[in-house]
């Protein structure tokens, strides 16, 4: 039966895809993202304290990742609550903040055991914070936003679709020679097409990716995420995938993940030696303005935790509220953090080192389009 958008896909193709993906153009930039990922994970495991990187990326990554499928909160909200849960965060902001825990044992779950297909079920339902079984009735699909009519609809049965996760986790790790940012993108693609849960798929997906990376040793902290591409490029991700399913085209498919994968890597790795001069000039700012003198646990809150509270300080440092108080507002007189205050919350804002983050920066230009 030819594929068609509104009836279930029982016959999606196993794994490996039938044709040819390993293309000149495509190891190309396999080689290229190989290149940027492997000079980005040398520099993180350079870093004085990698955990600066790993704290806040994660979180900006929960927040693009759910930001995908419109569960949308503000940078405010999410660092303000990540080391402070209370109730009175939005159901955006908690289910953001439960994508970040569902990404952290995941990470843990594979130090223990390879990942499978209960890795994905335990993923999807840390997400949603409730069993989170296979599919078991039919009536999922995608929608197109704008008609709401199917765009897409997953095989269904049950036995069916445990069947294709066993294939896609079996592709995983028996791919052999296969680049391992290659099979990332193929799986990618092979879970989101399988949408093996009622909700949820997308942002599992994008877990696994991470985790293969990790897996695979290409990573040693989980510190490239590509949610904030597929924002940048989010008609041509949904597109895509789309056209895999209708025409076989992976080599598009693979193409735009390892396009993702080298302009991450290169970007993430422009922010750590931004990182990097910024630590040195706070600590230079922290040794004039305040007599922590040159104790780095008040350099290391104020970067492991951009939104510091003078709880945070007095704990870390072992001082006194009075003399957290008083380093925390000389380094705002000076203009090293801004002030915020939420109803009785007082939080101290790391703001050159959000905007190194959260800066977005725009992929080198093709030397074609360079203006002289
Ligand atoms: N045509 C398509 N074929 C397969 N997967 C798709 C297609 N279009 C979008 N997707 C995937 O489906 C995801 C949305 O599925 P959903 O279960 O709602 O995930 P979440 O709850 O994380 O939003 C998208 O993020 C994308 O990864
Ligand atoms: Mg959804």
């Amino acid at each position: 039966m030819p594929w068609s958008p509104d009836e279930p896909y029982n016959e999606l193709p196993p794994l490996p895809p039938g044709v040819d993906f390993e293309t000149k153009a495509v190891l190309r930039q396999a080689i290229r993202a190989r290149a940027a990922l492997a000079a980005l994970d040398q520099a993180a495991k350079r870093m004085q304290n990698p955990m600066v990187l790993v704290h806040s990326l994660s979180l900006l990554e929960a927040q693009a990742s759910s930001e995908i499928e419109n569960i949308v909160t503000t940078t405010d909200d999410l660092f303000r609550y990540a080391y402070d849960p209370s109730d009175s965060a939005s159901a955006e902001t908690k289910e953001t903040l439960r994508y970040r825990a569902a990404l952290f044992s995941g990470l843990e779950a594979i130090r223990s055991r390879p990942l499978s297909v209960s890795t994905a079920v335990e993923v999807c339902t840390n997400i949603h914070r409730r069993e989170m079984g296979v599919r078991q009735l039919p009536g999922t699909f995608i929608g197109d936003p704008q008609t709401g009519k199917a765009v897409y609809t997953p095989p269904t049965g049950e036995a069916l679709i445990r069947d294709k996760l066993d294939n896609w986790a079996d592709f995983i790790h028996s791919a052999g020679e296969i680049d391992p940012l290659i099979v990332m993108a193929i799986a990618h693609y092979q879970l989101e097409a399988i949408h093996p849960f009622e909700d949820g798929n997308g942002r599992t997906g994008r877990i696994i990716n991470v985790l293969q990376l990790v897996e695979a040793g290409l990573l040693s902290a989980p510190i490239l995420y590509l949610s904030r591409f597929i924002i940048r490029n989010k008609d041509e991700y949904y597109r895509l995938l789309l056209a895999v399913t209708r025409d076989g085209a992976w080599e598009e498919w693979i193409s735009f993940v390892l396009r993702g994968l080298y302009e991450t890597a290169t970007t993430t790795l422009r922010k750590i030696d931004r990182i990097h001069e910024l630590q040195e000039a706070m600590r230079a700012e922290i040794k004039r303005h305040t007599t922590a003198g040159s104790n780095s646990d008040l350099l290391d809150v104020l970067l492991e935790n951009p939104y510091a509270r003078i709880g945070s300080v007095m704990e870390r440092c072992a001082v006194s509220r009075p003399t957290a108080t008083a380093w925390l507002n000389a380094l705002v007189d000076n203009g090293t953090l801004a002030d915020l205050k939420i109803g009785r919350d007082r939080l101290f804002i790391n703001t050159s080192f959000m905007r190194i983050l959260t800066r977005d920066d725009p992929p080198e230009a093709p030397a074609e389009q360079t203006q002289f």
